[in-house]
């Protein structure tokens, strides 16, 4: 069982993509999770995207392959004005075509991340919404958003359970692939 990984943040030092490479650590045996890069995605310009994907942006080319490739995604975003990081939908937008043909349609996927006092909540719901509306099979639990500051010290997780949760949520979705991928 393979899940890709995509963190909705692509500065350095990402807590976003911290979480996701903690569960690429703990993840249960039989679910390998691959995290993608999506920090030189072009800004979405139909005008590059040909139907017949040629030419299109190498960065945009390997995130499709790689979503077509695995069984499952889970996705980790930060919450940015109450709503989705812009790199994040931008990536999105690029995997959600060749219209009809897109990567997206039919992939199970999970949603994840953690933010300010109320664990970036916001956002997700907001991703779960594009999610759906792009076609893809997102698991409604378990539930993942933390509140950064009390679960990261100095970008070290620090809370148990957090890795045990994790576990949760990947087995979960694994469950969920076999169910409706
Ligand atoms: C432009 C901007 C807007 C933000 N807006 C929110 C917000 O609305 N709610 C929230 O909980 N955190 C907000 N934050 C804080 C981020 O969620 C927090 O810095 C988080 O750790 C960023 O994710 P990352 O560590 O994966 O980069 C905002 C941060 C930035 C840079």
């Amino acid at each position: 069982m393979q899940i890709l990984a995509i963190p909705g943040s692509i500065r350095a030092a990402s807590l976003n993509r911290r979480l996701l490479a903690e569960a690429q650590r703990v993840a249960p045996d039989g679910i390998e999770v691959i995290i993608a890069d999506i920090h030189d995605i072009p800004m979405y310009n139909s005008d590059h995207d040909p139907a017949d994907e040629v030419g299109v942006a190498e960065s945009v080319v390997r995130l499709r392959q790689q979503i077509r490739a695995a069984n499952a995604v889970i996705i980790s975003t930060p919450e940015y004005n109450h709503g989705i990081p812009g790199v994040l939908k931008n990536a999105l937008d690029w995997a959600s075509r060749p219209f009809g043909k897109s990567a997206l349609i039919g992939k199970p996927a999970a949603v994840i991340g953690g933010g300010g006092m109320t664990g970036g909540i916001r956002a997700q719901v907001q991703l779960r919404q594009v999610l759906s509306g792009s076609g893809m099979l997102v698991m409604s639990r378990p539930e993942m958003a933390l509140r950064f500051g009390e679960v990261f010290k100095d970008g070290v997780l620090v809370d148990e359970k957090v890795h045990e949760n994790l576990q949760k949520v990947l087995s979960s979705l694994a469950d969920w692939a076999r169910k409706v991928g």
